[in-house]
């Protein structure tokens, strides 16, 4: 039991609001707020610190005996504003544009959490996430010159303001201190900082708060990658695998059905699926990626015969009635999504006896024993999550123990391989690090500028694993699974 346990139905109350506390804007794939946007979240946090603490200082249990000043709970407001807002531009316009009236419901958002959770409750819990962010970045590089932790310039170039106020709240309270080499200034972490860092990652981990954080940085990665068909065709066998998921699926014309996770809209459109409904039928496709919608509503226009609409939606809150579709499928999207939610939410939304068919990559990165994946990607492969089902992937057994306790009858769950060529460096990292998000827990563990450092030390090593092995030899298999099943009801 630790010290922060009973905080933890806090944070998930606060990422049920959709309030995203800390940092978050640049693992939202964005380049900052302007000046003038910057101005207003400056205003609202002001007014919300003297709404909630007046002139006063006070103090938090996690560090008893130190005051926490109105400036320090401006500084967090300013942070939690903007990242919810850049959240809220994500979710409504695929792509970040925070404008003015983003701002204000973020403000009313995070008021409300400030009320509903506590205002000490919501402090200690940015300073947690602050804390996290610090620790991260001055443990991976072991030394950071105050000047680069100051600017924010390694771990949150976005910010507009200097962070000597965050470097004074690690001295005093002796997670950091600063020490003198070569006539440099620099900060490193004390015991007690290495000791918070790896209890703070364990509770932001527990709490859901890591994993909210890389949904979000997926959604816009996928929002804004104009060329998802492109990279995942010249990198994968995914289109076979649409393919088997339309020859299995049972789909007769005039079904209503339900694709999940559609994407560009490959299934529906180019591989056929509005085919098999036929004009009585209809594809109702969901995805919530706005971006991917957009390149499937665009692609739709090619398609005028077929009787499809397209939804934002995520598989796990679908906004449709029970008992609404007579099939659902869904290609490559299982793996990224909360899936007993899923199963469930899939089940509510079916006909008694719809069937379900899917397929989803597994865990493989950590287990490949082919020589020159192991020699390019060793710099983000880890043998903690070998087994561990904490990894973004889904093991062997994560979707079979899943549907068990649900009602599905006439379960199929078979293993196949999809081959992965890696011949483009630039196009394989990329579907690795931001498609198929492989990496997302060592990706986690790095400050931004070390993982904008690591994607192009990845792309460089991958040419010269091209160089060393020839074109020919760079091809993998990777483990998938196919999943059919029938809503008993
Ligand atoms: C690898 S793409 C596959 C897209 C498409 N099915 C195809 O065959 O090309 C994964 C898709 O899952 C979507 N996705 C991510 N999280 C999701 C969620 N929670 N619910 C439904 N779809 C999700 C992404 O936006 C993306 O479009």
């Amino acid at each position: 039991m630790s010290q922060f346990d009973h905080l933890i139905p806090v944070m998930q109350r606060v990422l049920e609001s959709e309030v995203i506390l800390g940092p978050a804007v640049a693992s939202a794939g964005v380049g900052g707020l302007d000046k003038n946007t910057y101005d207003i979240v400056y205003q609202h946090a002001s007014e919300l610190t003297a709404e909630v603490c007046g002139n006063k200082t006070f103090s938090i249990s996690m560090h008893p005996g130190i005051e926490v000043t109105p400036p320090v709970v401006r500084s967090v407001l300013v942070e939690a504003i903007s990242s919810t807002a850049a959240y809220l531009s994500h979710i409504r316009l695929g792509y970040l544009n925070i404008d003015e009236s983003m701002v204000l419901v973020a403000h009313r958002l995070v008021r409300k959490v400030l009320l509903d959770c506590g205002r000490d409750d919501v402090v200690t819990l940015s300073l947690v996430v602050n804390t996290y962010d610090n620790c991260k970045l001055v443990h991976h590089y072991g030394r950071v010159l105050v000047s680069q932790f100051v600017s924010g310039e390694l771990h949150r170039p976005w910010i507009q303001y200097a962070l000597d106020l965050e470097l004074a709240a690690h001295l005093l309270t002796e997670t950091m201190k600063i020490v003198v080499e070569d006539g440099q200034q620099y900060v490193v972490l004390t015991d007690v900082g290495e000791h918070r860092y790896q209890q703070f990652a364990e509770f932001l981990r527990d709490s859901g708060f890591l994993r909210r954080r890389v949904d979000i940085a997926r959604r816009s990665q996928f929002s804004q990658m104009a060329d998802y068909d492109g990279i995942v065709q010249s990198v994968s066998t995914i289109e076979q695998a649409r393919s088997q998921i339309l020859h299995e699926c049972g789909i007769r014309p005039g079904m209503r059905v339900l694709e999940v996770g559609c994407g560009t809209g490959e299934m529906t459109l180019s591989s056929g699926l509005y085919q098999l409904t036929g004009s009585e039928g209809h594809v109702m496709a969901t995805d919530p990626s706005i971006g991917m919608l957009a390149r499937a509503r665009e692609k739709q226009k090619s398609f005028p015969e077929a009787n499809v609409q397209f939804v934002e939606a995520a598989a796990e809150d679908l906004p449709f009635e029970d008992n609404s579709f007579d099939a659902v499928v869904g290609c490559a999207f299982l793996h990224f999504t909360d899936i007993p939610r899923v199963l469930k939410e899939i089940h509510r939304v079916s006909k008694p006896n719809a069937v379900f068919t899917t397929n989803y990559a597994l865990q493989f990165a950590n287990r490949s024993n082919s020589e020159f994946f192991l020699e390019w990607f060793a710099p983000v492969l880890t043998s903690r999550n070998s087994q561990d089902e904490s990894n973004i992937l889904p093991s062997e057994t994560s979707v079979s123990n899943a549907i068990k306790p649900l009602p599905y009858e006439d379960v199929r769950i078979e293993a196949y391989e999809v081959i992965g060529s890696y011949q483009s460096p630039e196009m394989m990292v990329k579907f690795m690090v931001q498609v198929g998000n492989f990496f997302d827990d060592t990706m986690e563990e790095l400050p931004w500028k070390a993982q904008q450092d690591m994607i192009r030390l990845l792309i460089g090593r991958g040419h010269d694993v091209l160089k060393k092995y020839g074109p020919e030899r760079l091809v993998q298999s990777a483990p998938w699974q196919f999943l059919q099943a029938r809503v008993a009801k």
